[in-house]
């Protein structure tokens, strides 16, 4: 059998889903798109020009109007891709913990949904990628050829992401950290709208205790089996 075109990695924050699916694209020669990034904007968008987040119908159309845009980074300092919003750069701000805290909320908002999954199918629909988010396999890439659902604890998950913050050399509180990720888990798994699941065909990856490399292993063999 050929390997697989299309390739949907969802899973829960910090579980490691971006590092290896980024990895995983650059051995494959595929595109790499991470779908978090697009709520982020919107999160992003909201916080600023509505300074809430809490009016659906001014969210939902904001997501409907903005122009939300990924590139090829430009410059070398550890980030992956530019985010732009409307032909602004907006990478590092959309990892702001206001974001952090928002964006679940913004994300449950059917009709922002609608519009960022109808320009998700748009990029799914030419193959030869690996996609990221929550929803990939169970409602954007139904038909995707491989499904991929990576898991790990939360300590372990909220760690990882207060190791990052730290070696960003910026202060960081695991207690807090921990706290935010529980809540944008529960939110997450329990909205009406493609909730955070594992699609019934996903192979699950639980990532506790494995290095990346050992992940990424894993995953390429399940790409070969295919
Ligand atoms: O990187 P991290 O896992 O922390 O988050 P992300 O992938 O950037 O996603 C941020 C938020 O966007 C998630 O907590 C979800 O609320 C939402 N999201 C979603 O609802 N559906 C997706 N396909 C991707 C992200
Ligand atoms: O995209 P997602 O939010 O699922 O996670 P990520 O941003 O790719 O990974 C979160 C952090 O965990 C990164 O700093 C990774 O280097 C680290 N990590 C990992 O992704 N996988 C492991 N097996 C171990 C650490």
């Amino acid at each position: 059998m050929p390997i697989p075109q299309t390739i949907a990695v969802d899973g829960p924050a910090a579980s490691g889903k971006s590092t290896i699916a980024e990895l995983l694209a650059q051995s494959l020669g595929y595109l790499y798109f991470d779908t978090g990034v697009m709520y982020r904007a919107v999160t992003l968008a909201a916080l600023r020009q509505l300074q809430a987040v809490t009016d659906e119908r001014a969210v939902t159309h904001l997501a409907e109007t903005v122009h939300i845009d990924v590139r090829e980074a430009s410059q070398d300092d550890g980030r992956k891709s530019d985010v732009l919003l409307d032909g602004v750069d907006i990478t590092w701000e959309i990892r702001a913990p206001e974001v952090d805290a928002n964006v679940s909320v913004v994300s449950a908002y059917p009709g922002v949904r609608v519009a960022m999954t109808e320009q998700q199918r748009r990029i799914g629909k030419r193959g030869r990628v690996v996609m990221v988010g929550r929803d990939i396999g169970t409602v954007v890439l139904p038909d995707a050829d491989l499904k991929v659902y990576m898991d790990a604890s939360v300590e372990e998950r909220a760690r990882r992401r207060f190791d990052e913050v730290r070696q960003r050399g910026e202060a960081a509180d695991y207690e807090a950290i921990l706290a935010s990720m529980r809540r944008r888990d529960e939110i997450d798994s329990t909205r009406k709208v493609a909730p955070l699941r594992p699609a019934d065909d996903a192979v699950i990856v639980s990532t506790d205790g494995l290095s990346i490399e050992q992940v990424l292993e894993k995953i390429q063999a399940l790409v070969k089996a295919r």
